[in-house]
C-alpha cells in the first residue's frame, strides 16, 4: 500500500475514461482479467498456508512464492518495484506492512501478514492475509479476527452510490468498537494495469465523504489495525513499517471491483481459506 504522503499515481493506461475525480472506470470485460490475476494470488495465499511455521525463515517462504508465481507462468509486481527485491511483502507481530523476507525465522506465536501481488496478462492481482507460526495469544488471535471483520465491514459498504468515506467509516467503527485502532499512515488503491492508482482507499473516515464509488472502479482495501496507539515509522532499510509503540498489527487485503449490484472480490480464497488459514486450537 502507498504511503500517504505519496502522490495519487498517473496511472499509464493512455487512453482511456477516468471519471471526475480522476479514477478510472474500466469496461465490463476487464473484470475477467482482474478475477484471473486475483484468483492467482489468492490461490498462492493458500497454498503458502502449508509452509508456515516455527523455525521457517521468511526468505524461504518468499522463494516458494516466488517459485509459484513463476510457475503459474505469470510475474511478480514487487520484483523491482521502486527499488523492492522480493516476492511477498511478510510483516511479523509489530510490524504493519512492507515488511522484507529475511533469514529470521519464525518463533512459535509469531502472527504475520504475507503480502502478494502478481501480474497475469498485465492485470495487478494483489492480496494479503494473516497467519500464525504454532500457537498464537489469546489476545493475537482477537486482533486478527477483528482485523478479518473489519475488511469485511468495509466491502460490505461497496456499492455504487456510496462513498469511498463509507468504506472507511465501515472499517474504523468496528476497530474502534473493539478498543483497536486504525493505522492512518497507510492507505489501499486503485489498480487494474497498474499497481498504485487513484484513489487513495482511506480505512478511516466519515460516512458520506470522499469520491462517489461507480460500477468498473477497482481497488484494493487493506486496513492495518493495531491494538495499541496507530502511529508507525518506517525503519532504516526504507521498506519495513512498524507500530511506534511496537504493539501488535495486523492486516488482510482483497482487491475487489464496483458491479451494479454492489461489488465483486477478485482475490477470493478457492480452498475457503482467507481466515483463518490455520486449524483454531
Ligand atoms: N502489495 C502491497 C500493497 O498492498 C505493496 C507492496 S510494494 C513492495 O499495496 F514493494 F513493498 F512490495
Ligand atoms: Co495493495
Ligand atoms: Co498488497
Amino acid at each position: 500500500m502507498p504511503a500517504m504522503t505519496a502522490e495519487p499515481a498517473l496511472d499509464g493506461y493512455g487512453q482511456g475514461r477516468l471519471n471526475k475525480d480522476g479514477i478510472r472506470i474500466h469496461a465490463p470485460d476487464d473484470f475477467a482479467g482482474m478475477h484471473a490475476a486475483g484468483r492467482l494470488a489468492a490461490d498462492i495465499l493458500d497454498r503458502i498456508a502449508d509452509v508456515v511455521a516455527p523455525g521457517v525463515a521468511t526468505i524461504e517462504i518468499d522463494a516458494t512464492i516466488h517459485e509459484m508465481i513463476r510457475a503459474a507462468g505469470a510475474k511478480s509486481a514487487t520484483v523491482g518495484y521502486k527499488g523492492y527485491r522480493h516476492a511477498s511483502c511478510i510483516s511479523i507481530n509489530h510490524v504493519v506492512c512492507h515488511g522484507i523476507p529475511s533469514d529470521k525465522r519464525l518463533k512459535d506465536g509469531d502472527i504475520l501478514n504475507i503480502d502478494v501481488t502478481v501480474i497475469v496478462d498485465g492485470w495487478f492481482g494483489d492480496s494479503s492475509r494473516m497467519y500464525v507460526a504454532g500457537t498464537p495469544s489469546r489476545k493475537a488471535e482477537r486482533l486478527i479476527d477483528i482485523t478479518h471483520d473489519a475488511l469485511m465491514a468495509g466491502i460490505d459498504a461497496v456499492r455504487p452510490g456510496n462513498t469511498f468515506g463509507d468504506i472507511g467509516a465501515a472499517i474504523q467503527r468496528h476497530a474502534e468498537a473493539h478498543r483497536c485502532s486504525v493505522v492512518r499512515d497507510f492507505c489501499g488503491h486503485g489498480l487494474g494495469r497498474v499497481f498504485h492508482a487513484a484513489p487513495n482507499v482511506l480505512h478511516y473516515g466519515r460516512p458520506g465523504a470522499g469520491p462517489v464509488l461507480e460500477p468498473g472502479m477497482f481497488f484494493t482495501i487493506e486496513p492495518m489495525i493495531n491494538l495499541g496507539r496507530p502511529e508507525t515509522k518506517v525503519l532504516d532499510d526504507d521498506w519495513t513499517a512498524v507500530t511506534r509503540d511496537r504493539s501488535l498489527s495486523a492486516q488482510f487485503e482483497h482487491a475487489v471491483g464496483v458491479t451494479d449490484a454492489g461489488c465483486e472480490i477478485f482475490t477470493l480464497s478457492p480452498a475457503g481459506r482467507f481466515h483463518p488459514t490455520w486449524t483454531r486450537g
